[in-house]
């Protein structure tokens, strides 16, 4: 008997729609989006290196070797460096930068702000180039954000973070053409409950987590440069 989705137990070819196993790092693993990414990253099969500032290494022991904590910060221009020296893997199939901070906007929290938000992001990406290089499929996904659109800002205010996530998503949408060979991928979250969000936001990590991944995997070469949100709605600039 034949099955095209494969629930049928009898037979001699069963279909079933099988993910392949991934190398995925993400960045900012110790609370909020990022954790989930990683854990549910880690419930699907994949092995994840996540970076974090204090990371909880008593999760290893709960994943095995499906996990690699790294201690990082994303605003060290030396970080990638020490990715490179400290993973056993020689691969990354899909880099998630994650960690982003929401500060006021004197001119200290602007410098902050676009340090970690923007530049830090896309010089990691930079830097890992050479492992993401060597996949068939390489994705480089940033986790960006709907007040990042210009678009979009009917209420002005929050200036630094939105200014922070406008020229993340520029830097990337020049990525998509200066290595056009990588999948360059910015996603809005949704409106999720972190310490970020704040409890009055309407999701749960685990929700925008699944919907950010099951899209990080489908996407294909023509997604390259796009800016969507957690449940694949395209964003205005
Ligand atoms: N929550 C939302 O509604 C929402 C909406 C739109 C976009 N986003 C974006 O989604 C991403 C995750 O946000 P979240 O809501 O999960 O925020 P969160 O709960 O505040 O978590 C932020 C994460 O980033 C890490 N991080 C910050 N600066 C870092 C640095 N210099 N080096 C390493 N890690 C650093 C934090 O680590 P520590 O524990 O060490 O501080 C923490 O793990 C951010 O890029 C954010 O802008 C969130």
């Amino acid at each position: 008997m034949l099955t095209v989705f494969g629930f049928v137990s009898v037979g001699i070819v069963q279909f079933k729609k099988v993910e392949l196993m991934k190398h995925i790092l993400i960045t900012g693993t110790s609370r909020g989006i990022g954790k989930t990414l990683m854990e549910e990253s880690l419930k699907s099969g994949h092995k994840v290196c996540g970076i974090a500032r204090s990371p909880d290494f008593s999760e290893v022991k709960k994943y095995g070797e499906n996990l690699t904590l790294i201690q990082g910060d994303v605003n060290d221009p030396e970080l990638g460096k020490k990715i490179i020296s400290t993973l056993s893997w020689n691969h990354i199939d899909v880099l998630i930068n994650n960690a982003g901070i929401f500060l006021d906007d004197s001119w200290s929290d602007f410098e902050k702000t676009f340090l970690t938000n923007s530049i830090a992001p896309y010089f990691l990406t930079l830097n890992l180039l050479p492992l993401l290089r060597k996949c068939s499929d390489p994705k480089a996904v940033f986790i960006t954000s709907q007040m990042g659109s210009i678009k979009d800002n009917q209420s002005g205010g929050s200036v630094s973070y939105r200014a922070s996530k406008a020229a993340l998503n520029m830097m990337i949408k020049s990525l998509s053409y200066d290595e056009k060979w990588l999948n360059s991928l910015l996603f809005h979250p949704g409106w999720v409950k972190t310490s970020m969000g704040g409890e009055n936001a309407p999701l749960e990590t685990s929700e925008s987590a699944k919907g950010l991944l099951s899209l990080i995997h489908a996407s294909e070469k023509t997604h390259s440069g796009t800016f969507r949100t957690y449940s694949g709605q395209t964003l205005p600039w």
